[in-house]
């Protein structure tokens, strides 16, 4: 298996059994570099488990797992982080009592002299990161349990970007929000890929999904339905295949 340059993470037959449960069967999926990738499907079809094994927290029964030149029979979180691969879990695990700032820098704080916290610098820091997001956040002092929760998002993604750096994912990271909230975590899902960073998305919603991604995969009962590169799929010939292979 040799992976092409444009390939950041290829799983290969990754199948995963929860004593007599099959919850992944065979499922083989692509990660192209600067691109966003989708995983769509219903409750109970996988997904979450197909990232648990991408994220090195669980360990498939068999298939590979290859990330650029490396091949992998399982990951574990050291890996996963060393690989550059991060994640947005849905509950976010932030801190409400602490800020922006303290968040964005959790379990990797900055320190003068090895023991004091450099609250400044961590600040800096933190203005910048978000400025080149373009996530607005009004009082970066504020603590993050006061904020809305398409704030309270922004500062999750930031995070993994600030502590991930190349591989993101995000789990159903607009659930639960409003349209206008959901439509300003989608455009900065969107500026990603051109700010260097790989984007993989969970998600129930395939109109979000579509929107904003380059290729969707389907699953079903832990299988993939299938995998479209959207400029060889509209939207509405998706909805249609899936329907048909149901
Ligand atoms: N630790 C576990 N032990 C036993 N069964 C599990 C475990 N984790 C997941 N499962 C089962 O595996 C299947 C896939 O679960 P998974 O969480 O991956 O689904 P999902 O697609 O993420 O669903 P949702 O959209 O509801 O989050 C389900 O039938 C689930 O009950
Ligand atoms: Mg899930």
């Amino acid at each position: 298996m040799s992976l092409k340059s444009s390939d950041f993470v290829y799983l290969e037959n990754i199948s995963k059994s929860f004593g007599k449960l099959e919850a992944l069967k065979n499922v083989s999926i692509k990660i192209e570099r600067n691109q966003i990738t989708s995983i769509v499907g219903d409750n109970g079809s996988g997904k979450s488990t197909l990232i648990k094994i991408l994220s090195g927290s669980l360990k498939p029964s068999s298939g590979c797992i290859y990330i650029e030149s490396k091949s992998y029979k399982y990951l574990t979180p050291k890996i996963a982080y060393e690989n550059g691969i991060s994640t947005v879990y849905q509950d976010l695990s932030l801190d409400n009592y602490r800020d922006a700032v303290r968040n964005i820098f959790l379990g990797k704080e900055i320190t003068k002299f090895g023991f004091i916290l450099d609250y400044k610098e961590m600040k800096k820091q933190t203005e910048h990161l978000l400025k080149r997001l373009d996530i607005n956040i009004p009082y970066i002092n504020t603590p993050v349990g006061y904020l809305s929760g398409g704030q309270r998002q922004s500062i999750a993604i930031a995070r993994s970007m600030y502590q991930g750096k190349k591989l993101v994912i995000f789990d159903e990271p607009t659930a639960a929000m409003g349209l206008k909230e959901s439509a300003a975590i989608n455009k900065l899902i969107q500026s990603l890929p051109a700010k260097g960073y790989t984007v993989v998305l969970i998600s129930h919603d395939i109109n979000q999904a579509y929107e904003i991604s380059d290729r969707i995969y389907m699953l079903r009962n832990g299988k993939t339905v299938r995998d479209s590169i959207k400029e060889n799929i509209t939207l509405s010939e998706l909805k249609r295949k899936i329907k048909n292979d149901n």
